[in-house]
Parts: C-alpha cells; structure tokens; sequence
C-alpha cells in the first residue's frame, strides 16, 4: 500500500480513492495493517486484560462446549449474557423468532435495511452517523431525511411529531459515533410515543452503549411498553479484542410485521457456535467487572489523547461528557484531509469526519476522529505524531 500526498490514497485494496470520496471504512481500509499507529478504526485492539486472555487460552474447552450444544442454546446464553450485562433486561430473551444473530452489525443493518424497504420510503436518521448505515439504507432505495442531534435531544415535541409523520421509520444511533450523544429515557420514551402515534418504524443502533453507562438504562421495557414498531441494533464487536470475532444481533418487536426472517434467511443461517461461546465467556467477565474496568481504560486513553494535544492553538476537543471509544479533535484552521494525508505519510491513520455528516459532509471538515480502544503506549505514539502534524500548522 502506498499513500501520495494530497488528495489521493493508492491502492486501498484496489484502485485509487479520492480523499474526499472515500467512505470511512476504505478510509479503515488503509490504516488496517498500519498496527502501531492506526487510530482508525473503531474496533477494540488493546491488550486483553488478564481474565480475557484467560478465556482466549481456554478456547479448546471452548470450541468442545460449543460443539455438543444446541446452536439455540448458545444463542439464548450468550443473549442473556451480553443483554443483562448491557442492563437490557427487558429484552424479548425467550422469543427467538425475535432476535437474529448475525456476523456483524453491518450486516445486521443489511438485513433491518432490506426488510424496511419492502414497506418505507422515507426514514429520518440522525444526522452526524457513521456512513455505513446511510449507504446502506440509500442501498436499498430509502429516501433519508436528516434528525438532526439537536432536534433528537433537545427539540420541541412538536418539530418532532411534524418530522415523524413524514417519514416511515426514524433510525437512531445511540450512544452515536462519532458524537458520543446518547439518547435520554425520557426522549426515548418520548419518539417511541411519537412512533407508535404515526406508525413509524423507530429504529436503533447501540453498538457503542457498553461504554457508557448513561446508554445502559433498560430500552426494552420502554419500546415494549410503548407499543411502536421497533428494532434494535446490538453489537459485541466494539468492546472486546476479540480479533473481529463478535455477533450483531437484531431484535425486533412483535408487531413490527416486516420480512425480517425471510430476509435473515436469504442472508444466513447464523453465527458460529464458537462465538457465541466467546461472547458469552467474554459478557460474564464483562459483568464480573470487566465492563468498569473496559470504561476506565477508555478513560485514561482519552486522557492521553487530551494531554498530548493540549495547548494547541486552535485545536480543541468535547466536554467531559463523552465516554465512547473514539475521540473527535477539532481543528479551526485545518481541513481534515489535508491533515489526513499528511498523517498517513507519516504512518499515522485517524479517521477525518467529513462522511459522519452524511448530509453536509462540509460540517466535518475540520475534525478529526481518534480511536481509544488501543495500547496506551501505541495511543501515545499516534498522538504525539499527530501533534506535530498539527503544530506545524
Ligand atoms: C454505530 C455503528 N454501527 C455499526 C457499525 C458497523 O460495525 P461492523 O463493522 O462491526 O459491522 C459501526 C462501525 O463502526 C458503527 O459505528
């Protein structure tokens, strides 16, 4: 792989890419073989703690249990697992026609993507997001209508119910990536009235609720008692270093009365025994005080980040409030593709944000997006590369 300077990345994989047009996974794409400084990506790769690696040096026992037991068995434990260690206990556990268990969240947004499209043509998504889930709902032909942050969180009930009742379906990402908002109780029981009033579709991803606690509230009682069609995103994939191994599950409302198993068994059959063992092994540790100890690891990774950059003139970061595993840093003067390329000739891979504003991609072009779920010490490196990328000006 090589990388020319200004705005074109060679070869990713294949072909030539345009800074300014490349989705954010082809943006992962070059920093994945990048170990020491690839920033990138939002997927864990830091060290086990040492109970993770135990379970990574129990994995015969492991792949034997997975062996001779039910694939639903597995599902159902590694379900409630990973949902009560996430506090979603009121999730539909002892419906299986109600949850899917899928590769990855992509693919279960594929499967959510396909099955809405029998049905709406219109969906209101959360404007910033991360990119694959506008592609892959325009994939499917879904006219998309911007819910911008500050509506979702904060906006009159009635600017709500007017964007609702134009749409079919509303797809939230919560906690979001790369803004870190996380959807309160009250607005979430809020839209679901809303949802449940016009009939829309009130769609989630949560991929990133394990990193914090405020996303950890039980949303599973609030749709189920709203009585609005609904389907869930869950994720394994972001919180463990688990090499990419790690289920999407889907889960869906008794009502919502779109093809989703049809479509699920178009796709697949379903995931690897083994890994639903895994993910089950892995959410007991994460309940056993795993999941603390995961937050304050991204904490502290934060921290190197902010202390790095600090001082930088015009360069500036969120709130305290924020406790996912990315970190945006804000550039008043750069544009982050310019700083991108500039940090990809030095080895240094971040993500710039310009394809999170799917929308108005000009709103993230002077931020950048640093992943935390790294080794501290490779954390470092980046940070102190990005800073002199930076200070140069
Ligand atoms: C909010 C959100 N959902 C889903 C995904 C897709 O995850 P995966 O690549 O594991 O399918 C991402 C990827 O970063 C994401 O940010």
């Amino acid at each position: 792989m090589t990388v020319e300077n200004s705005r074109l990345i060679v070869n990713i994989k294949s072909g030539t890419v345009d800074v300014e047009e490349a989705n954010l996974t082809e943006f992962e794409y070059a920093a994945i073989n990048c170990h020491v400084t690839n920033v990138a990506d939002g997927h864990a790769r830091q060290k086990q703690t040492r109970s993770q690696a135990a379970i990574i040096d129990d994995l015969p026992a492991v792949f034997r249990e997975s062996e001779r037991t039910p694939v639903d068995e597995l599902e159902y434990r590694a379900h409630r697992a990973f949902f009560g260690m996430l506090g979603q206990t009121g999730y539909p556990a002892e419906h299986k026609d109600r949850i899917f268990a899928c590769y990855a969240s992509s693919v279960a947004m594929e499967i959510l993507a396909r099955a809405l499209a029998t049905e709406v043509s219109s969906l209101a998504l959360v404007h910033p997001t991360f990119d694959n889930i506008p592609d892959i709902l325009k994939g499917m032909h879904i006219n998309l209508v911007p819910f911008e942050e500050e509506l979702l969180h904060g906006g009159e009930r009635s600017r709500v119910e007017d964007l609702v009742q134009s749409v079919g379906a509303v797809f939230i990402t919560t906690p979001n990536n790369p803004t870190g908002r996380v959807l309160g109780e009250k607005r979430l029981r809020m839209l679901a009235e809303i949802c449940a009033a016009s009939d829309a579709v009130l769609c989630l991803d949560t991929s990133f609720r394990g990193f914090d606690p405020r996303a950890q509230y039980d949303h599973y009682s609030i749709l189920e008692n709203s009585g609005c069609r609904w389907a869930v995103v869950e994720d394994t994939g972001k919180l463990w270093p688990t090499l990419d191994l790690k289920v999407g599950w889907l889960v869906t409302s008794a009502n919502l009365n779109l093809p989703v198993g049809k479509v699920y068994s178009d796709i697949l059959l379903g995931v690897s025994p083994m890994i639903l063992t895994l993910v089950r092994r892995f959410a007991e540790d994460g309940t056993a005080g795993g999941l603390v100890e995961l937050q304050k690891f991204i904490a502290e990774n934060r921290e190197i980040v902010r202390e790095g950059l600090r001082g930088l003139d015009g360069v500036t970061h969120e709130g305290d409030e924020v406790y996912g595993s990315v970190e945006r840093v804000f550039m008043e003067r750069r544009s982050s593709s310019d700083v991108w390329s500039e940090l990809a000739d030095s080895g240094v891979y971040v993500l710039p944000c310009h394809k999170f504003h799917w929308a108005r991609p000009e709103e993230g072009d002077t931020s950048l997006r640093i992943a935390l779920a790294r080794d501290p010490e490779n954390l470092a490196l980046s940070v102190r590369r990005i800073r002199e990328v930076l200070e140069r000006g």
